[in-house]
């Protein structure tokens, strides 16, 4: 097969056919700035910031959607390019209220970080009304329609990354937005709440209800662990400030959830913190419950479980290991009763 070449700002660079310009960019660490682009997805095209120069081209060319084409001359960050950078970033801080001062997205916003980076200090045009309420009647997820940049990221991620077609684009012109169902509330449509609309949005206006006030980027510490809910094994960030938990994430390189989560994953961490939580083993006695220590509670099943082989043989006993459990403890429990209770009466219960 034929070597595919292209210059890309003055070097010359090998790709494989299909790459588009930006995925041969970002394999050469050259940085084109991306909105609307989510990896994995098809691109649409919608934003223009990843716009760049290719030599006899009429105009500038979106990277993110243009396939790269052998021979191609490339420049990434020239002047035409950056003013056109500019202008749509001035566009788009006029097509709504970014107000960054409250915004929970404020330090981790791509729009925000665009307009540092490229100097956008004013714009030249009026701030559009905005034409839709904000949307705050369900308990997980904020939709601010006026930080809205309608990149269409939340649409993809629900689309053709959890595949729940629950959102796409409503309307036309002044009043375009991103519409759950036929322009319903998200309870009332087809959303099951997984949050990876939220998890994609490059701005604020999507964000996590319960995290409000509770800490921005630059005050969270991330730690990463597995999820609690159920066998798969999904790898979360937890966001956490002083000791409590923010918001939780999904982590975008690692297997087997590849940054998806579902609605428990996502949102479902608030019985860390309940009150009724048990806290010791609890011994039931002359049907009054009382506290005991581990060593007591599994001594006294440990015997219970023995009494009752003994008497009545190992299939007299059974065992139901809990959705919660991770894969490998659920491994350990099926072990328990096959090797050493001596019994194949072992389930896992599906529900959680
Ligand atoms: Fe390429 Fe938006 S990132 S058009």
């Amino acid at each position: 097969m034929d070597k595919k070449t292209l210059t890309l700002n003055g070097k010359t660079v090998e790709f494989q056919a299909g790459q588009t310009i930006l995925e041969v960019a970002r394999s050469y660490e050259v940085f084109i700035p991306a909105l609307c682009y989510l990896d994995g997805c098809t691109a649409t095209g919608a934003c223009r910031i990843c716009v760049v120069e290719v030599k006899g081209a009429r105009s500038l060319i979106a990277s993110c959607s243009t396939p790269a084409e052998n021979g191609m001359d490339i420049c990434t960050d020239s002047d035409r390019v950056r003013k056109s950078r500019r202008l749509t970033i001035e566009l788009l801080l006029a097509s709504g209220e970014h107000n960054c001062i409250t915004c929970e997205k404020s330090g981790d916003c791509m729009l925000q970080n665009l307009a540092y980076s490229y100097g956008v200090d004013a714009i030249r045009f009026p701030v559009a009304p905005q034409p839709h309420p904000t949307e705050m009647m369900n308990p997980f997820i904020i939709r601010d329609f006026s930080r809205c940049i309608l990149c269409g990221r939340c649409v993809q991620a629900c689309q053709e990354v959890q595949v729940n077609r629950a959102i796409s684009y409503g309307y036309r012109g002044p009043t375009a937005k991103i519409i759950a169902g036929c322009d319903k509330t998200y309870d009332e449509s087809d959303c099951v709440f997984c949050g990876q609309c939220v998890q994609v949005c490059p701005v604020g206006a999507l964000v996590e209800k319960k995290a409000r006030f509770k800490g921005r980027a630059k005050d969270l510490d991330l730690v990463r662990t597995t999820c609690p809910y159920c066998g798969v094994g999904c790898q979360l960030w937890l966001h956490v400030k002083d000791g409590t938990i923010v918001k939780v994430t999904g982590v975008e390189d690692a297997q087997p959830n590849k940054g998806r989560l579902c609605v428990k994953g996502r949102f479902g961490y608030d019985f860390i913190y309940s009150e009724e939580r048990n806290k010791t083993p609890l011994i039931r006695e002359d049907g009054v419950l009382r506290e005991a220590s581990w060593d007591e509670a599994l001594g006294l099943v440990a015997n219970k479980f023995r009494e009752t082989i003994e008497k009545h043989g190992p299939d007299s006993v059974a065992g139901v290991s809990c959705a919660r459990s991770l894969n490998e403890d659920s491994y350990q429990m099926q072990k328990l009763f096959r090797a050493v209770f001596k019994t194949n009466n072992i389930d896992h219960c599906a529900r959680t």
